[in-house]
């Protein structure tokens, strides 16, 4: 809901209010944004207070002594006008001019959203979801034209917010900056992050916001890894606010706490490196940026952005479908397969109930290892003499569906596309480019470049009757450099790139509608909303152990949905980590996302075979949770304790999933104790673990205690005895109210702690995990 009353602005959702009032010289000034205001608002109570000077200070104009901009909350910053924070918007004109003051014009208040332009994605609302505010501020001087734009999003108390300029005048203008949004707090704040590199992506981290300058960016060509968009803030009285950005390149949030203790959040593209030059009669649109608020702390604020990417981002025909088991062949074989042994992993994988077959790197030019053949996409015949068709028949004669992973955007020295088209790579002339992972990339600025890529990729998909695609991109950007004669300016280059992207991405989706896309960049390199417009889910880390999983996972469930999040049970020792971890356990970790495996199946024992069977089968009978159900972290792995518990529960409540995992194994432990708030407290729960089975190898010779024949460690027996014999996990059954469970907790099972061991004991070990049942019974 919006309204306007005389100066004030009211941006409300179902649990929050946002709010500004326009000053008397026309600027904007932020006033509140926190719970649900319901009663008449008095503007004067919020507003600054100016009857004096600010020490030191630079007043607006000699009419209004005692306006400072910068001690003004405002909605949209300038310079040069006594506001000495970070600006908005930063635009150079006449000879390096810079200084802007933009202020209100007119407003409109609309059902809906309107469309962005100029290539960019962005969220969707239908007339009844959603309401926008377009402001309209005028430069004082220039012919330089600001529109602000506001959506509401009632579902999931978001406010989506954008900024367009537009050059009415003659003369060419540059911009340098141009925020997608900007706000003014009061208080005091945390701010929350998420960085990483490769293989341990979005870790959490939480710092207090003291005087000075904090910016969380990227400035490889991609949303990274480093330092993902989403931010959070969050303070003493456990209200948080969440930051995240529509866009896949470089992006910057800024925070800046001011010496009188305002603290300005702004997020949008990055203006390291940006510059964009506007002619005469030009516009230029920042991505969307999604901001949310919630009194209920951090599980409030990414329950929301969860709500609002399930409904608002995510679209096309996946969008709230479950989403089909894998088995990726990366792991099981890299580039070292033929035919028969991937027609061979697809059978078993099929008869354990897997339901989409994704052939990854190495089927194409003569890919062999990573030195040579992007661009080339087309089969090599002498790993697939059958050709893609037929593979992907046999495959779907078996009932899987099949899946194929690209790397569009790239291209290897050695391949036939470089060959005929040297000038399609990024490079500057006369400069030996940078190279990442023996590779370059393709200059998607290029129109010629996007059209070959549309016409190869979707001849190789149509003639392989593709139903997944795995869209990956292995290296970040160096020597920005383009032919295109568009581009007078270089500054431009990143943005135009993602743009590119963009439109290619767009015709790609429109001709493939039903094909289900999965993002990937070197794992969790490019996981953002911008993607996600186009991809439903993303492959979220190359490491697939367990334990990192853990830390991975979580740090990215602040910003997305489970339904987000690729998940893959692989090999122990894992290839990242070379820890060992239980395969129960893998899955545990897995299932807390959209589970695949990628591991060589057709080498497992027959146990191991039907604990996987198992596995999917219990993934399938709670997918529908499992991805789209309502996720809270009750234990962090970001944190001291050796416990990571997490819950993700039905609407109704009536089934709640819940992973108990631990770091290390504790010797002689306490009790471990099992407290859900997520439950209905007016109902009843039978609880239980699911049923996990324990190789007999976790107790090594210690098997010597019962066994009638002597077990060496690592010995044949052992071997021979774990292929063909395991235990059942502990016995374990309560039937307890959801009160109970709320307020006290569930005292579990003592744990295997060198003491003895029974029907009860509960074997976890290092990094070893259970899931539990909440079934709701009355
Ligand atoms: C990086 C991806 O993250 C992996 O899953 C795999 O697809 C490789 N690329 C293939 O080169």
């Amino acid at each position: 809901m919006i309204t306007n009353k005389d100066r004030l602005f009211n941006l409300s959702t179902k649990r929050s209010t946002y709010l500004f009032a326009v000053t008397e010289t026309g600027h904007l000034e932020h006033l509140y944004w926190g719970r649900r205001l319901n009663k008449d608002i008095s503007i004067d109570s919020f507003a600054e207070k100016r009857s004096l000077n600010i020490g030191g200070g630079t007043a607006y104009d000699s009419d209004h002594p005692t306006l400072f901009l910068s001690n003004l909350a405002l909605e949209y910053s300038t310079t040069g006008k006594g506001d000495y924070r970070e600006s908005s918007i930063d635009v150079e004109y006449q000879k390096g001019l810079r200084t802007l003051d933009f202020t209100l014009q007119s407003f409109r208040i609309l059902k809906g959203k309107p469309r962005l332009f100029g290539g960019l994605v962005e969220s969707y609302g239908e007339a009844d979801q959603c309401t926008t505010l377009e402001l309209t501020l005028k430069e004082k001087l220039l012919p330089l034209r600001l529109l602000l734009t506001y959506t509401t999003f009632e579902d999931s108390d978001v406010i989506t917010r954008r900024a367009t300029l537009h050059n009415d005048g003659q003369e060419s203008v540059v911009i340098r900056n141009l925020a997608s949004a900007q706000v003014d707090l009061e208080g005091n704040w945390d701010l929350i992050t998420f960085d990483g590199a490769w293989g341990r992506e979005r870790h959490v981290n939480r710092k207090e916001i003291k005087p000075g300058i904090y910016i969380n960016d990227s400035k490889s060509g991609v949303s990274s890894a480093d330092h993902n968009p989403a931010i959070f803030l969050i303070n003493e009285e456990d209200e948080c606010l969440g930051f995240n950005l529509v866009y896949s390149g470089n992006h910057r949030e800024l925070i800046e706490r001011s010496p009188f203790g305002k603290t300005r959040v702004m997020t949008g593209i990055n203006p390291s490196g940006f510059s964009w030059t506007l002619t005469g009669g030009e516009r230029f649109q920042t991505p969307e940026a999604v901001m949310t608020f919630s009194a209920r702390g951090l599980e409030g604020a990414s329950q929301n952005f969860h709500t609002f990417i399930n409904h608002h981002i995510i679209r096309g025909p996946w969008k709230f479908r479950e989403r089909p088991i894998l088995i990726n062949n990366w792991e099981a074989t890299y580039f070292n397969f033929t035919e028969d042994k991937l027609l061979k992993l697809a059978r078993e994988s099929a008869a354990l109930g897997i339901e989409l077959f994704v052939l990854d790197d190495g089927w194409f030019g003569v890919r062999n290892d990573d030195t040579t053949s992007l661009g080339d996409w087309t089969v090599n015949p002498k790993k697939l003499p059958s050709g893609l068709g037929a593979l992907s028949d046999r495959i779907k004669k078996m009932g899987m569906l099949f899946g194929l992973w690209v790397e569009p955007e790239m291209v290897s020295i050695e391949s036939e596309l470089y060959k005929n088209h040297p000038d399609w790579m990024i490079a500057i002339p006369g400069r030996n480019p940078s190279v990442g992972r023996n590779q370059y990339i393709l200059d998607l600025t290029r129109e010629d470049v996007r059209r070959y890529l549309f016409t190869t990729l979707s001849k190789t998909w149509k003639l392989a009757d593709v139903n997944y695609i795995k869209w990956d991109m292995n290296r970040i950007f160096s020597d920005l450099y383009s032919l295109n004669a568009e581009m007078s300016n270089h500054g431009e280059f990143l943005h135009r790139y993602i743009l590119g992207l963009y439109e290619l991405l767009t015709k790609l989706v429109t001709e493939f509608p039903a094909v289900l896309f999965e993002s990937c960049a070197s794992g969790g390199n490019r996981f953002d909303l911008g993607m996600h417009c186009f991809m439903p889910q993303t492959w979220t880390s190359d490491n697939t152990d367990a334990l990192s999983r853990l830390y991975i996972q979580e740090g990215t469930s602040y910003a997305y949905p489970l339904s987000t999040m690729g998940a893959h049970v692989s090999s122990a020792p894992n290839h990242q980590t070379l820890r060992r971890s239980e395969l129960e356990s893998r899955f545990n970790v897995a299932a807390f996302g959209v589970l695949g495996y990628e591991l060589d199946i057709t080498t497992l024992n027959h146990q191991q075979k039907e604990t996987i069977k198992a596995q999917v089968a219990f993934y399938k009978a709670h997918r529908s949770i499992l991805q789209y159900g309502s996720f809270t972290r009750i234990k962090l792995a970001n944190s001291d304790s050796n416990q990571v518990v997490w819950a993700v529960a039905s609407k109704d409540k009536s089934e709640i999933l819940v992973l108990f995992a631990q770091k290390l194994n504790p010797v002689n432990p306490g009790g471990d104790i099992l407290r859900v708030q997520s439950v209905d407290t007016n109902a009843t729960y039978e609880v239980f673990p699911r049923q996990q089975k324990i190789d007999i190898k976790m107790f090594g010779d210690l098997l010597n205690m019962v066994s009638p024949v002597h077990i060496t460690e690592g010995g044949i027996a052992q071997e021979t005895m774990s292929k063909a014999l395991s235990f059942d996990s502990e016995v374990e059954h309560y039937r307890v109210s959801g009160e109970q469970i709320a307020y006290g907790g569930i005292k579990l099972n003592q744990q295997f702690g060198g003491t003895g061991y029974d029907a009860m004991t509960r074997v976890l070990g290092d990094f070893g995990s259970r899931i539990y049942l909440f079934k709701r019974i009355d």
